[in-house]
């Protein structure tokens, strides 16, 4: 069984604790990152830090750690867990207080993190792509924040999964913003569209690195949202996360995306993916 870090603690999974009185098990009164691990190396680490900080911001969550003592930490927990390629999930809640919506007065966070094997991406994802459906986006108004509340998302993706989906791609106000668990683009006359940074998408970590790769490549890219319409006869459509990396979207409710196979920009952007990636950016 893998270790977990726990309050200042390596443990033996079986062994960590936890109260019942924890606001993140009460109010999902939390936040949390997910970190892929390629080869012992954390990637993007200091991008995951700086958002974590940015989440705890958002809901006026004090850090337990510093970005070094996180650094360190992680670290030593991956090599604990063998090293490898690994998925590392940090979670931080509130704390342990008498139950109340109001924020407790001294309370120490709880500060969690574990890993696990990273799955690797099907390879069916790269030759055929996958499916997406459209759904409303019924989300709160901070998406941006990282936050363990995640019961919306859950219904969605289930809802997708039931319908032989990969992903459910969010509509607000007739714009796409985001996948329920993933960052959107959608390809239209060679340019790759991603909704802004603003509270209604989460910053992603891997969308970061995509606009990197599309500036750097003369990659015609544009952070604005597209509507539902032009999201459904875009010529290419993707998704983006940690653990997925770039998958392409190939059927959207049960209709061919552009010609119904992974796109000529997507091919592009999966090769200097995976390059960047080699390259062990952190
Ligand atoms: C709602 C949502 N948007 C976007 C992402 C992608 O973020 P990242 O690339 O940092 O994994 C995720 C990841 O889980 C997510 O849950």
């Amino acid at each position: 069984m893998n270790d977990v870090y726990l309050n200042g603690e390596f443990l033996a999974a079986d062994q960590a604790k936890v109260s019942v009185f924890d606001r993140g098990f009460l109010l999902g009164d939390g936040v949390y990152e997910v970190i892929p691990v390629y080869a012992g190396k954390c990637f993007q680490l200091s991008g995951h830090l700086i958002r974590l900080q940015a989440s705890l911001d958002g809901v006026r969550m004090q850090n337990p750690h510093s970005q070094d003592e996180w650094k360190t930490l992680i670290e030593q927990l991956i090599e604990r867990n063998g090293g490898g390629d690994q998925s590392v999930y940090l979670q931080v809640t509130r704390g342990v207080a008498p139950r109340d919506h109001v924020f407790p007065k001294n309370v120490t966070p709880t500060a969690f993190v574990m890993s696990s094997p990273l799955a690797p991406v099907p390879e069916s994802y790269k030759t055929q792509g996958a499916a997406a459906i459209i759904l409303a986006d019924i989300r709160w108004q901070h998406c941006n924040i990282k936050a363990i509340t995640l019961l919306p998302n859950s219904l969605l993706k289930q809802q997708a999964l039931e319908a032989g989906a990969l992903e459910a791609l969010l509509i607000r106000d007739g714009y796409l913003t985001e996948g329920a668990a993933s960052n959107a683009y959608v390809v239209i006359d060679g340019t790759i569209y991603t909704a802004p940074k603003d509270e209604k998408v989460l910053p992603g970590i891997t969308r970061e690195v995509v606009i990197e790769i599309a500036q750097k490549n003369n990659m015609p890219l544009l952070e604005q949202a597209v509507t539902e319409q032009q999201l459904k006869h875009a010529d290419e459509i993707w998704i983006s996360s940690s653990t997925k990396e770039v998958v392409p979207i190939t059927t959207l409710d049960n209709k061919p995306v552009g010609k119904g196979i992974p796109g000529a920009i997507w091919q592009k952007m999966d090769a200097l993916y995976q390059q960047y990636k080699q390259k062990g950016a952190t």
